[in-house]
């Protein structure tokens, strides 16, 4: 199996740049047993020299294509640890997996993504600005459409198959607006980073956050892409799933239902009381009671005489301590048989 993973080449530099992080004898062992291998080990990649002009890197270039390695092993004669944008850190991710036959290393390795290369290295052994190759970015020449479809020729599965026409796609946005692809680890699928990543954009989400009641978003127990699905939608507002509540009460199970008295609202729709990013009211609600509920209850409708004598005007005995929930505490709904007012 090794053997036939290290004849691919690459996986040959990538276990030398591993092996340069943690040196590990057995690693080593294996690595020199391996003919082709050793050929590079004598230009000695493992630490090697600065090529201070293009020339000096075409030359290692000729070394390395005497080898009988290709497209990666080319590229990474120019694009070392040296470079400017240094790009090996890509051989510790999963785009990297010989092994896995979908893997753009175990296809057109570099060229996957970044299209053929084959005037590039032509242009570029020849120290010409000509010769561009798909880069990906804000400052790429590649429109941004071109960009995403290297991506999604192997990506649009799951829930990226509805990528096209979505919010973020409608926007302009590339798939490297978020995501990193010459790093370890891409900080957007890290929980305790994403957001910060989102907030490049979306300012005030994050801000909202920092109220004083809001999901544990900035203390890295939650992340935004647990309620959105950021690559396309399924409906409103790039959600997970198809509405709202069936997202919250993933979570929030005991606010499910079915009661056997339903408040219409809680039923419906949480965000009609509550704001999921987060809010200076406690329990993330959008107003405090009464108002809250005098949105939509008249005031002059609660059942008067029987407890004060009065409507809900000012004073009354029903706004005391903007109590509403004192006695309809069942605002999420009652299962109990005498619960029809949401009393209990
Ligand atoms: C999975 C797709 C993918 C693969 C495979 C890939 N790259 Fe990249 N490359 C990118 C993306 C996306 C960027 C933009 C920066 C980022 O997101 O990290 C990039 C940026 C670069 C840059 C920086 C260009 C600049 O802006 O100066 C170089 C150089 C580069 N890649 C070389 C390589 C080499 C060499 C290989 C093979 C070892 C490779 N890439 C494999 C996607 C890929
Ligand atoms: C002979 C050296 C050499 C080789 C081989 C080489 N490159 Fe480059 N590449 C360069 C130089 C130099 C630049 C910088 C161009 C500039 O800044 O004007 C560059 C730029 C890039 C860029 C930035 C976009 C652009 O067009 O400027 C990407 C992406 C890239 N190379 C990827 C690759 C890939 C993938 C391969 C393998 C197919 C490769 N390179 C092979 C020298 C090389
Ligand atoms: C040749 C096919 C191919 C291309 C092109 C490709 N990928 Fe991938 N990508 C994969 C495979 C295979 C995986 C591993 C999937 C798995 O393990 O389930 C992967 C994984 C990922 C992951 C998850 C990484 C992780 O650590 O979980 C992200 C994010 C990703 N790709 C983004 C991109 C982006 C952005 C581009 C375009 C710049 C791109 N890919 C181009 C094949 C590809
Ligand atoms: C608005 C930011 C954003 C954009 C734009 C974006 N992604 Fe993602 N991507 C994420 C987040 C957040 C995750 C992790 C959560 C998830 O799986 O939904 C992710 C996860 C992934 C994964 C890994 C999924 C897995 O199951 O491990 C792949 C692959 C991926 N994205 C590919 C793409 C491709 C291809 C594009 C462009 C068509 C793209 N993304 C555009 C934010 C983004
Ligand atoms: C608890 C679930 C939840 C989390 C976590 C969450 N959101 Fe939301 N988000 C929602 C819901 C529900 C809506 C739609 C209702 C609304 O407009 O308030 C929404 C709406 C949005 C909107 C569009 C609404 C508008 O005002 O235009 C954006 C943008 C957004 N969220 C970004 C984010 C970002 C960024 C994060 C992470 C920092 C995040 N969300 C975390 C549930 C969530
Ligand atoms: C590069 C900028 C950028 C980044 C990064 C970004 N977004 Fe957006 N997002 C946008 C734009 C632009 C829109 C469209 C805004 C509009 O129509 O008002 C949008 C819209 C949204 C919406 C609303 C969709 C709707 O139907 O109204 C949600 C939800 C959202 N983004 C979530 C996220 C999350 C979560 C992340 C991080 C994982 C993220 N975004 C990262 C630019 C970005
Ligand atoms: C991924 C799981 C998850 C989802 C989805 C989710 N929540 Fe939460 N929710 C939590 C966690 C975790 C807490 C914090 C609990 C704690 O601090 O004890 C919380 C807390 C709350 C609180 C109480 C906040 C406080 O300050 O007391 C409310 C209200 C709430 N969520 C409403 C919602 C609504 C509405 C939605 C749908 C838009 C939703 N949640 C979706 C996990 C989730
Ligand atoms: C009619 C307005 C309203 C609607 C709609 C609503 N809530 Fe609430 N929710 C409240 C009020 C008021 C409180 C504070 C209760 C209190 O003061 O004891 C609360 C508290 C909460 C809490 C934190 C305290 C607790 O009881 O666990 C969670 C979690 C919560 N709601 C989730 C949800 C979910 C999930 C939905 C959608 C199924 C939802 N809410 C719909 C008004 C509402
Ligand atoms: C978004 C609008 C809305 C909000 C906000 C709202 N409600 Fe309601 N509520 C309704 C609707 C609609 C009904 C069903 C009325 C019906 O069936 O006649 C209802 C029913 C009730 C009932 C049962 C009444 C009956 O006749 O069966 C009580 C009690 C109640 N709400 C209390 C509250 C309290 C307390 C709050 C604030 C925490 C509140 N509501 C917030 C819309 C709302
Ligand atoms: C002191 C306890 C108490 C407080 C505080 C209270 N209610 Fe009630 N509410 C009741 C009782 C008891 C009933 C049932 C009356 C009946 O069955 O005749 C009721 C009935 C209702 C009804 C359904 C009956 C109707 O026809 O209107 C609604 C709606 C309602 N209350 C809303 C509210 C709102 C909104 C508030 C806050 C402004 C509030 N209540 C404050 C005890 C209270």
């Amino acid at each position: 199996m090794f053997k036939k993973l290290v004849k691919s080449g690459v996986i040959g530099v990538a276990l030398l740049f591993m092996a340069t992080l943690a040196p590990s004898a057995a690693a080593e062992d294996e690595v020199k047993a391996a003919d082709e291998v050793k050929a590079v080990v004598e230009i000695d990649l493992k630490n090697p020299p600065l090529p201070k002009t293009l020339e000096e890197k075409a030359t290692r270039i000729e070394l390395l294509s005497k080898q009988k390695f290709k497209d990666a092993q080319t590229c990474v004669g120019c694009h070392d640890e040296q470079y400017e944008y240094p790009v090996f850190a890509l051989f510790k991710t999963k785009h990297a997996v010989v092994a896995d036959p979908r893997s753009p290393m175990a296809n057109q390795q570099c060229e996957s993504c970044h299209g053929p290369g084959t005037m590039h290295v032509k242009a570029k052994k020849q120290g010409k600005r000509s010769g561009t190759i798909i880069n990906f970015g804000k400052k790429s020449w590649t429109p941004v459409k071109q960009q995403n479809d290297m991506c999604l020729a192997c990506h649009q599965t799951h829930e990226r198959i509805e990528w096209r026409g979505s919010k973020h796609d409608f926007n302009g946005l590339a798939c490297t607006s978020c995501h990193k692809i010459h790093v370890a680890r891409d900080p957007i699928l890290d929980r305790e980073q994403q957001a910060r990543v989102c907030a490049n954009c979306h300012v005030d989400k994050q801000a909202k956050f920092f109220q004083l009641s809001h999901h544990p978003v900035r203390e890295g127990q939650m992340a935004c892409s647990e309620c959105h699905n950021v690559h396309g939608e399924d409906g409103s507002g790039l959600m997970v799933k198809a509405n709202t509540r069936a997202k919250c009460v993933s979570c929030h199970a005991e606010k499910r239902g079915p009661f056997l008295w339903e408040h219409a609202p809680a039923a419906e729709d949480c965000t009609l009381c509550h704001d999921p990013h987060g809010s200076n009211q406690p329990a993330l609600l959008k107003k405090r009671a009464p108002q809250l509920c005098q949105e939509c209850h008249d005031p002059a409708g609660h059942p008067g005489g029987s407890y004060g004598g009065a409507s809900l005007a000012a004073g009354s005995f029903y706004l005391q301590a903007k109590g509403c929930t004192n006695c309809h505490s069942a605002v999420h709904g009652s299962n109990h048989p005498a619960g029809m007012t949401l009393l209990r």
